[in-house]
């Protein structure tokens, strides 16, 4: 088996290359695919960085290019680059997309994520790898090789939904940036994170899903013992557009100065709808307490309990006995 994995990461390392060169040295690749990325503002030591490319817009050029060179289908069907039809034809998953390498913590390559560049609605945005012997979405988290060492060495995480953001944090100069993409937010992930800081700072995007995941995460985060802040964007912007936006000082001093912690962030986004009412309003506090109670430290959670008490001029006392109910309800 282990044979049978090593044959998996060649041909996928096979197949980035190819992209590679495909983005950088044929006339299609490069007034297409570089075109494309050059108009989004990526620099191209950032797309050098991330050994992006491009899949040709024909039906199977990656993968006879990978059997002349003497790559086995087998091993190219079992990463999901080739796929075959019903009616036995081969040809490749990725086509005609700009191509966004995914690399495990160590560097290998392990799947794909290529970006569509029609705006057409019914194609699909970003078509992945499928899970294989070698790539298990919910441990994966993009970016992770390139950024382990500034998360060291910085103690802290940022954590964006998509490829682009990546690419965009680093060319402002960030480089502890992370991904979960092509999935929501796991355990597994969390726990990955872990190994490297304590210190998780969420920069999803700026509209509905956005708030919706961040919401979801931070919980998640928490339970798993790690503390989180997090960044919202305006007007519906990601890490990825507000950088392009306001540019790479600008993004880098927003990160700084709009950083809250869970208890403020969840006070914002839920005391919007409130308003005034009271009872909507017990029910916001009775959701921020909600999330201190994941917190496993009982110090930190008591810490969380007095910024909620003086932020919503709430008697830290009705907390803590709310905040013990459920705890007991857990348990
Ligand atoms: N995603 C996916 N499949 C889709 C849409 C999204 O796998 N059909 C994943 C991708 O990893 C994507 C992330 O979810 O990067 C976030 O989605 P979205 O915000 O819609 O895309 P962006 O990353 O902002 O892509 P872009 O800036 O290129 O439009
Ligand atoms: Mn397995
Ligand atoms: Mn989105
Ligand atoms: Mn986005
Ligand atoms: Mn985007």
């Amino acid at each position: 088996a282990q044979n049978a994995k090593e044959s998996l990461y060649i041909v996928s390392q096979f197949a980035a290359a190819f992209f590679v060169k495909q983005l950088w040295e044929t006339d299609e690749g490069r007034g297409i695919g570089l075109s494309y990325f050059k108009e989004r503002g990526f620099r191209e030591d950032i797309l050098k960085k991330f050994e992006v490319g491009y899949s040709p817009d024909v039906w199977d050029a990656m993968t006879q290019n990978a059997i002349n060179s003497g790559h086995k289908l087998e091993f190219l069907e079992q990463t999901g680059l080739s796929i075959k039809n019903d009616n036995g034809k081969i040809y490749d998953r990725f086509r005609g997309r700009v191509m966004f390498p995914i690399h495990n913590f160590t560097g290998r390559v392990i799947g794909f994520g290529g970006r569509t560049l029609k705006t057409d609605k019914n194609v699909p945005k970003y078509v992945n790898s499928p899970e294989s012997e070698i790539y298990h979405k919910s441990n994966v988290l993009y970016g992770l090789f390139h950024a382990k060492k500034a998360i060291r060495d910085l103690d802290n995480c940022y954590l964006a939904e998509g490829y682009a953001d990546v690419l965009s944090v680093h060319q402002a100069g960030i480089e502890n940036v992370v991904a979960s993409s092509g999935t929501s937010l796991t355990v597994e992930q969390i726990k990955l994170i872990g190994r490297f800081t304590q210190n998780v700072t969420i920069l999803f995007d700026g509209d509905a899903a956005g708030i919706k995941a961040s919401l979801r995460g931070l919980d998640m985060i928490l339970e798993e013992g790690l503390n989180v802040k997090i960044v919202s964007f305006p007007d519906g912007h990601d890490p990825d557009s507000y950088m392009h936006h306001v540019g790479a000082g600008a993004f880098k001093t927003y990160l700084e100065n709009n950083r809250k912690d869970f208890i403020l962030y969840k006070a914002n986004v839920l005391l919007k709808d409130a308003g005034d009412d009271p009872i909507k309003r017990a029910g916001i506090i009775r959701d921020i307490v909600e999330s201190i109670a994941k917190i496993p430290d009982q110090i930190k959670a008591s810490v969380f309990i007095r910024e909620c008490s003086s932020l919503l001029e709430i008697e830290e006392k009705i907390l803590l006995s709310e905040l013990n109910k459920m705890r007991s309800a857990k348990s």
